[in-house]
């Protein structure tokens, strides 16, 4: 267990923002969390728990506890001929777990490589690139109640995934902290690359397998998003939002170009990044806050950006793509403070 008092969360936010905690506490097995959390101090202190800050905007210092789980395994939990379930610690970075069941020959991920974050988090979020989503593998969440003390595990279903979404992610439901994560895995992949530019980048290699769609996601991503270490950024800012096909077919008329994906009946996503590109932010500066030249759903720290000033820009992208579309977008990434 480690315990740091005014602490800061620099390295904790892929926005790199300079802000603080009061405290910093970090458990490394579910006895050690359940210390933790059943302590009177915590009980009566502002928490949140996080992963690796990937999706974070902190708008000032954190005047609490910020729990971060330091629980790592990768292990096989069971397997038959054609799967392999494997059992992942919420603090494994994502990525680690998409090299290691590529190199064993293990599908089902491979299409979300090089996404920053923690496995926990994954989970929570239900992250997705190329037209999968983790959710799609998922076979259970296992959880540590900060209210009861208890074990939970969850199913699938149990889990309520929708775009960008979980149970988990609903502020009620807020005492399920995700400890582990199990995903069932294919060892005779079926391969999901029909997915934007996937199937081009994937032209130059010789033969499709689990290794060339993990290096060509990795070189669109690479290409396309800028990397939080050099860059602080937390990926897509926003959502993709979802509208009516009657509210689609009046924009289409005037916007002939606009891109599209079918969503259920009568909806259809919209994507974020043209709608922003189209109100003029792209590759823009606002102060210290950029909108990346290449994918205007990002926005970047250019050096000293302060969350407040972060957000102040995302407000204006927001008003803008509402007075030109009408059309509401909704931040992908959680407000802190
Ligand atoms: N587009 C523009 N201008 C832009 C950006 C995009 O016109 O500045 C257009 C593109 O031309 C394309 C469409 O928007 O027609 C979609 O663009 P892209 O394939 O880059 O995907 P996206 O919808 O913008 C989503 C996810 C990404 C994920 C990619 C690939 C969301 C909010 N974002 O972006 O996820 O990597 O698809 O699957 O759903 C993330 O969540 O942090 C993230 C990076």
């Amino acid at each position: 267990m480690r315990i740091e008092e005014n602490y800061s969360l620099e390295k904790h936010n892929t926005f790199h923002l300079p802000v603080k905690t009061r405290w910093f506490m970090e458990y490394t097995n579910e006895e050690e969390l359940g210390r933790i959390l059943r302590d009177e101090y915590f009980q009566e202190c502002l928490s949140l728990h996080i992963g690796c800050g990937s999706n974070l905007l902190f708008i000032n210092d954190f005047n609490g506890i910020i729990l971060h789980s330091a629980i790592r395994e990768i292990s096989v939990e069971r397997e038959s001929d054609e799967q392999v379930w494997l059992r992942v610690g919420a603090a494994e970075k994502w990525d680690d777990v998409v090299a290691y069941a590529v190199s064993k020959g293990w599908g089902g991920i491979e299409n979300l490589s090089h996404i920053p974050g923690e496995a926990g988090a994954a989970a929570v979020q239900n992250i997705g690139a190329y037209g999968v989503e983790i959710k799609d593998v998922i076979e259970s969440v296992e959880t540590y109640n900060q209210l009861t003390f208890e074990k939970r595990v969850f199913t699938n279903e149990e889990c309520e995934y929708g775009y960008r979404s979980s149970y988990f992610k609903n502020e009620h439901n807020d005492p399920y902290i995700v400890t582990y994560i199990i995903m069932r895995l294919d060892k005779h992949p079926v391969f999901s690359i029909n997915y934007g530019n996937l199937k081009e980048a994937l032209a130059k290699y010789p033969e499709i397998t689990l290794d060339a769609i993990r290096k060509a996601v990795i070189s669109i991503r690479r290409e396309k998003l800028p990397d939080p270490e050099e860059l602080g950024n937390a990926g897509s800012f926003f959502m993709n939002p979802v509208i009516l096909v009657t509210q689609f077919e009046v924009l289409k008329v005037k916007y002939p170009e606009i891109p599209s994906y079918p969503a259920g009946e009568g909806k259809i996503k919209v994507p974020a990044g043209w709608l922003i590109e189209q109100c003029g932010f792209k590759g823009k500066s606002h102060g210290p806050v950029g909108v990346y030249e290449k994918q205007a759903l990002v926005l970047v720290n250019l050096g000293e950006a302060r969350g407040h000033e972060i957000a102040l820009v995302a407000e204006s992208i927001r008003t803008a793509v509402k007075d030109r579309f009408g059309i509401e977008i909704m931040p992908e990434v959680k407000y802190v403070g």
